[in-house]
């Protein structure tokens, strides 16, 4: 029998990470090499007719898997029956904008996104925010989606999970594929902890291989603020490797994975105070993210961890101040 088709709705679809990311999924990587799937692009009305440009590009592909496209600026239509939401489209910072300014402006995105997928989603609906601030965008859509489990609600953190393993690589000069138990934790900002006192290469504990002046003065700020030394050269934000980090994470959470980083809603493991969308160290079983535990956290690391997770509080308290949640 065909195997019913699977609908990913993709938000901000016009913009550069959409573009570096439908193709990829319309191709079978965000699911699975034997799955077929819809696509749904919902983007504001000005950038309705980029999108049909992209679309009419996915067609001249003929990618074998891809059973439809919908174009659409009404949530209501493009999370109907969606089965993967990836919630990329946001609205960026803008010159002389406070946070708070940019907490509410994106309230008006994430809170109605998040009713429709309440709404109209399937049952077993999966959503990564990408967008940013991605932790508290993701907590503002969740908290208007009272119907669907919160832990279907995440934010990307692998995006900084992949950076941390390719500049401990290039450090160590070994493979990635030589790096197991890598940890982002906290929040998709400049305050995210990367942990190596956890992380093994080779089998032995990497805090261990490097000095600690590289480690705490070079490898955690190079990491957490890559993103801005990417706005820097390119002159834009990253957005191919946003798009693959977004694969790897809807990826590994519906086909299973030993060990990454993804910010999910907090059980009030490690201190985290419960709801909180923060990144933890998780590993993915039968479909469902779970937080490595037992795992001890020395002061340095605890530090950092309480650090990032006052930020995220702080985020929560504000939208929460406006109403937003
Ligand atoms: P972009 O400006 O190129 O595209 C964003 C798109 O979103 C635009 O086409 C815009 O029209 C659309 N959009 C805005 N509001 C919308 C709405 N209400 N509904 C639907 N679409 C809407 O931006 P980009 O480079 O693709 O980045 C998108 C977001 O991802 C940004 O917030 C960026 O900061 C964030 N980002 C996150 C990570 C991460 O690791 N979590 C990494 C890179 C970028
Ligand atoms: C990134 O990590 O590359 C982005 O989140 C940076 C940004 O501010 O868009």
């Amino acid at each position: 029998m065909a195997q019913t088709p699977v609908k990913v709705t993709v938000t901000g679809a016009a913009g550069q990470i959409g573009y570096a990311l439908l193709f990829r999924i319309a191709s079978g990587q965000l699911l699975g090499a034997d799955v077929p799937v819809t696509l749904s692009l919902l983007e504001i009305p000005q950038a309705v007719k980029a999108a049909e440009g992209t679309a009419m590009e996915l067609d001249d592909c003929a990618f074998p898997l891809l059973r439809g496209i919908e174009i659409t600026d009404d949530p209501n239509v493009a999370f109907d029956g969606a089965n993967v939401a990836l919630l990329v489209g946001a609205m960026p910072r803008k010159a002389g904008m406070e946070r708070g300014d940019l907490l509410e402006a994106n309230g008006g995105i994430f809170g109605p996104q998040g009713k429709a997928i309440n709404d109209h989603a399937a049952d077993d609906i999966r959503v990564l925010v990408v967008g940013n601030p991605a932790n508290t965008n993701a907590l503002i859509a969740q908290q208007h989606a009272p119907d669907v489990p919160a832990e279907r609600f995440t934010a990307m953190t692998r995006l900084d999970h992949n950076r941390a393993l390719s500049q401990l690589a290039a450090k160590l000069q070994v493979p990635v594929t030589e790096i197991k138990k890598m940890t982002i934790w906290g929040n998709h900002s400049a305050t995210q902890y990367p942990d190596l006192f956890h992380t093994e290469v080779g089998g032995k504990i990497a805090a261990e291989l490097v000095d600690e002046a590289w480690l705490r003065d070079t490898f955690i700020p190079t990491v957490a603020k890559r993103g801005a030394a990417i706005i820097e050269a390119r002159g834009a934000s990253s957005a191919a490797s946003a798009a693959n980090a977004a694969i790897d994470h809807v990826y590994d959470w519906v086909n299973g994975t030993e060990w990454t980083s993804a910010a999910i809603p907090s059980d009030g493991s490690y201190g985290v105070p419960e709801g909180l969308i923060s990144s933890f160290p998780v590993v993915s079983r039968n479909g469902k993210w779970e937080i490595v535990q037992g795992l001890e956290i020395d002061a340095f690391s605890r530090e950092r961890i309480d650090a990032s997770v006052r930020e995220l509080e702080e985020e929560r308290d504000a939208v929460r101040q406006l109403g937003l949640i």
